[in-house]
């Protein structure tokens, strides 16, 4: 029998959609550059591709995005788990994440901002929105470029694969790896 539902705290609502995967956003302000995770991100529209980024305004990564107008959103996996959670516990004035946790940085095409090499995607963006940054810490920004790791894309992201398993974010220091891929079946005639 199903058992009653029991009231949940408020504070932990975010936990219970928290799964999309977690992001590593680099930037580069003054010829620094730096690297944060943020669990925060959704896609907000096909084309032009637009994403949502909550950057809090604690964080350095909010002050150089937020003056540049662009980073890059990079997909890490689990073979760097250690090091996405390290760059979320520091401060890119007090670290130079890149030398510090050993990721390497890669030109991009469209923006000043690296990609990160050991990641398997990379989306280059310009903000086109940052209304309300100072409200909601929300960024809106648009894909200019984007990258992915050979033969790990096959109309959809092979996280069943290996190599390609992302990292959500549970909350503290727990993280979910994906496991297979299913295939739903719909439900109505047409
Ligand atoms: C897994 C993980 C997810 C995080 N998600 C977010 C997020 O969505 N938004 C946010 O503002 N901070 C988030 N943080 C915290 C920032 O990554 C953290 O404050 C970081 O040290 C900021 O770095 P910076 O000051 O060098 O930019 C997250 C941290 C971790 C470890």
């Amino acid at each position: 029998m199903k058992m009653a539902p029991k009231a949940f705290p408020l504070d932990k609502v975010y936990r219970l959609l928290n799964h999309g995967p977690v992001v590593l956003i680099s930037s580069k302000v003054g010829g620094k550059t730096n690297i944060m995770p943020i669990a925060w991100q959704v896609p907000l529209e096909f084309d032009p591709p637009l994403v949502c980024l909550v950057i809090g305004e604690h964080s350095d990564t909010f002050k150089a995005v937020n003056r540049t107008k662009e980073c890059v959103v990079n997909l890490p996996t689990a073979k760097i788990l250690n090091q996405v959670f390290s760059c979320g516990r520091c401060h890119g004035h007090a670290v130079d994440k890149f030398k510090q946790f050993q990721l390497t940085p890669l030109p991009a095409t469209k923006v000043k901002a690296p990609l990160i090499k050991e990641c398997i995607a990379s989306l280059e963006c310009r903000v086109v929105d940052n209304k309300m940054a100072k409200t909601h810490n929300l960024f809106i920004a648009r894909v200019v470029a984007a990258w992915v790791e050979a033969g790990i894309f096959k109309e959809f992201l092979r996280v069943d694969r290996s190599r390609a398993k992302t990292l959500h974010h549970l909350g503290g220091d727990k993280f979910m790896l994906p496991g297979k891929v299913v295939t739903a079946r719909k439900l109505l005639s047409e």
